[in-house]
């Protein structure tokens, strides 16, 4: 079935997804959820995407929830449906790594779809902000737990009573980005990064994201056990063998993904 609020490409082993709501700044209605669920479902599915991109306009990534479909919901809408929960949670499950390329605005809901990404590129027009407060509501997609374990409890908090932006720059100082680049480069170097991780061995990809998404939820000592079960696990593997013996014979290594 097409999509109506996204555009899919699958080039080369990178599924790109891009927002398309312009009309809106992306903002994030049930429709284009439903639609990016679904396409992320498929992508983690789908053999031949090793990788998925994650962006929007030069405008906006998403500038938030969709207030106009939300502002006359209850109690009682909102609980019932379980409001962002079932899409928010196919997003969490996949597997594949996926990569946040932001331009412009990307606010409260937008910076929290970004911060579900593994990880941020961002353009140096990029503006992150949690402004819920100004609505009379707090972030409902992770906010208030993502952005505090990324940047910290002080600006965490500060930005979140605050509803100011973040611009690039700052927002690279306290790690809640990656790197930042020109915004006329943003796009070449999320698909340069995710071309360098379809070239890996998807095993070891998948291992190491399920490794550091564990640190989020464990003790220390828990997540280094499960880190080293899974690196004791990749042994077991074909590309294991590869990786190394091109290394000692000083070739480039072909993964198989077994
Ligand atoms: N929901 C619905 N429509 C939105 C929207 C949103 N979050 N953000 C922008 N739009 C719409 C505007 O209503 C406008 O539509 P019309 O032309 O039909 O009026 C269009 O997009 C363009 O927006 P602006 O005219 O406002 O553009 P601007 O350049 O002047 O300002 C902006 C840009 C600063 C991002 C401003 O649009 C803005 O403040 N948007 C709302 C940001 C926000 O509050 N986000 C949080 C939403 S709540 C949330 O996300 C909850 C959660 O955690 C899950």
């Amino acid at each position: 079935m097409a999509f109506k609020t996204i555009i899919v490409e699958i080039d080369d082993h990178v599924a790109l997804i891009k927002l398309n709501r312009p009309e809106a700044l992306n903002a994030l209605n049930q429709a284009l959820l439903d639609e990016l669920a679904r396409a992320i479902t498929e992508a983690d599915r789908n053999e031949k995407v090793r990788c998925i991109v994650l962006t929007g306009s030069e405008k906006a990534f998403a500038a938030g929830a969709d207030i106009k479909e939300m502002a006359e919901k209850t109690f009682v809408d909102a609980f019932s449906s379980d409001f962002f929960g079932p899409q928010t949670e196919v997003i969490e499950r996949c597997r594949k790594p996926i990569i946040a390329a932001v331009a412009g605005y990307a606010l409260g809901g937008g910076c929290e779809l970004a911060m579900m990404c593994d990880f941020i590129i961002a353009a140096d027009t990029a503006k992150f902000g949690q402004p819920e407060i100004n609505l009379g509501v707090i972030a409902g997609i992770g906010g208030t737990q993502r952005l505090t374990r990324l940047v910290g409890k002080s600006k965490s908090m500060e930005m979140h009573l605050t509803g100011r932006f973040m611009d690039a720059e700052e927002a690279e100082r306290s790690g809640l980005v990656s790197r930042v680049v020109p915004a006329k480069k943003l796009m070449d170097e999320a698909m340069a990064a995710a071309q360098k991780i379809t070239e890996k061995s998807m095993l070891a990809t998948m291992s190491a994201k399920e490794a550091i998404n564990r640190s989020y939820e464990t003790t220390l000592s828990e997540g280094l056990l499960h880190e080293r079960r899974l690196f004791h696990a990749l042994f077991a593997t074909e590309d294991q063998k590869e990786g190394m013996s091109a290394f000692l014979e000083k070739r480039e290594a072909q993964f198989r993904d077994k």
